[in-house]
């Protein structure tokens, strides 16, 4: 896609996001937090991230697709680093771990190929003391699955719900499309990392 096309399409979702994060994160809260959001696609999140956390440069958005990565060299992302979720190799901890719409189903996978209880698990050798784990969700499926990982980690799950806000799916356009963001999970790393 013609790259002007795709910051004209994807405008109407950003600026619904932006009220997303005023929704659920208390502005001023946090300060510079260190802020991995993986699964990023091309880094569309990095201005109005950088925007509500005061200008953080301590963001790492993380995606293993070239082609997001020749997206995001264009958009002039500073934030973009291409990596594996299933092999992460990152210094230090966070603030906060995004996920936006993150495919969160099985995919008909037996439970040992199913990597996403392993994937949350590796999440809290990643966040400080009361870090928060932020995910989204376009399904109900996604959504229930999600937290029954979660809980089943002992991470403590503070927000799980229908999103008040409706985020438009930049690139699905028909009425039946899911709309991005549809459901919220917040989550504190588990008690073990409290100490
Ligand atoms: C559904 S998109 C979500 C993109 C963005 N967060 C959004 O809300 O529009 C999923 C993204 O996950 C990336 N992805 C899938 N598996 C991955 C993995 N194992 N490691 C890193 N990125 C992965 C894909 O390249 C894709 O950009």
């Amino acid at each position: 896609m013609d790259f002007k096309i795709y910051l004209k399409e994807t405008k109407e979702e950003q600026k619904a996001f932006s009220e997303v994060l005023t929704h659920y994160f208390e502005r001023g809260k946090y300060k510079n937090p260190r802020i991995l959001n993986f699964l990023c696609g091309t880094a569309n999140d990095e201005p109005f991230l950088m925007h509500y956390f005061h200008g953080t440069t301590r963001l790492i958005s993380l995606d293993n697709c070239k082609h997001s990565e020749r997206f995001a060299k264009k958009l002039k992302r500073k934030s973009f680093r291409r990596g594996d979720l299933l092999e992460l190799k990152l210094q230090g901890k966070f603030d906060l771990i995004i996920g936006r719409n993150i495919p969160l189903n099985s995919n008909g996978h037996s439970p040992e190929q199913d990597y996403w209880p392993k994937v949350f698990n590796n999440f809290t050798n990643y966040m400080k003391k009361n870090a928060k784990l932020f995910l989204t969700l376009t399904k109900e499926e996604e959504f229930l699955r999600a937290k029954k990982i979660l809980e089943g980690l002992n991470y403590k799950i503070i927000v799980k719900e229908k999103n008040k806000i409706r985020v438009p799916n930049s690139f699905i356009k028909t009425p039946e499309a899911d709309p991005k963001d549809y459901y919220v999970l917040i989550a504190e790393a588990p008690e073990k990392l409290s100490s």
